[in-house]
């Protein structure tokens, strides 16, 4: 590949999505785009440092320094960095419809879930696995979308399904999604638009 993708991927915590993404790239399945950034809102989220062993770039914005320039300072370094992709790969924070329609359908999201189910503003880490459970589901997943102003509310690009087991427990389902789901459909998503967006280049 002569000029893939560029992408960045968002990040705030333990970064296994991440990790899922990077090894994909050496493995040569996602091969239209490169990890060319990662950029995290929690300066001590692991995903930084997978990104630095695996020699990728990586800038920490936080609130906390950034205030009302959050968005903007992400904007900024997505720009100066010239990224094509952006995948939110466990990214805390919901970002405005300013930012989400200056890269339409160049921003993807994996959640935990089987959208239209356990999402939406409040559903994230183990309260997803908790209310599938509660709710007695046989049956759960992940879902890869894109994303814009409504909280995964964007259109789906790919879903893997799940199975519950009778003993399980909110972290063993979120381990077992995570493994069976998470990480097979975000690097595959990631080859699919990437693939994509060569293609509307002409490539
Ligand atoms: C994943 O369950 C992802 O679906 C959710 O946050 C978690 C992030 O995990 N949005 P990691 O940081 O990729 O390990």
């Amino acid at each position: 590949m002569t000029n893939p993708v560029k992408i960045a991927v968002l990040v705030s915590g333990g970064g296994t999505n991440l990790q899922a993404l990077l090894d994909s790239e050496s493995n040569g399945t996602l091969k239209s785009g490169r990890i060319v950034l990662v950029v995290s809102n929690n300066p001590s989220a692991f995903a930084l440092t997978r990104a630095e062993k695996a020699g990728v770039k990586t800038v920490t914005i936080t609130r906390k320094e950034f205030g009302d320039g959050f968005e903007k300072a992400i904007i900024k370094v997505l720009r100066e960095n010239d990224i094509e992709l952006i995948v939110l790969a466990g990214f805390m924070a919901i970002l405005s419809e300013s930012f989400t329609s200056a890269f339409k359908d160049r921003i993807i999201n994996v959640h935990p879930s089987l959208i239209p189910a356990f999402c939406g503003k409040g559903f994230y880490g183990l309260k997803v696995h908790e209310e599938a459970l509660k709710k007695g589901v046989r049956v759960t997943g992940a879902t890869v979308h894109f994303v814009n102003e409504i909280p995964d509310g964007g259109k789906i690009i790919m879903q893997k399904a799940v199975a519950v087991r009778d003993n399980d427990t909110p972290e063993k389902l979120q381990k077992r999604v995570m493994k069976q789901a998470e990480w097979k459909i975000l690097p595959a998503s990631a080859e699919k638009i990437c693939a994509q967006i060569l293609k509307s280049r002409g490539e």
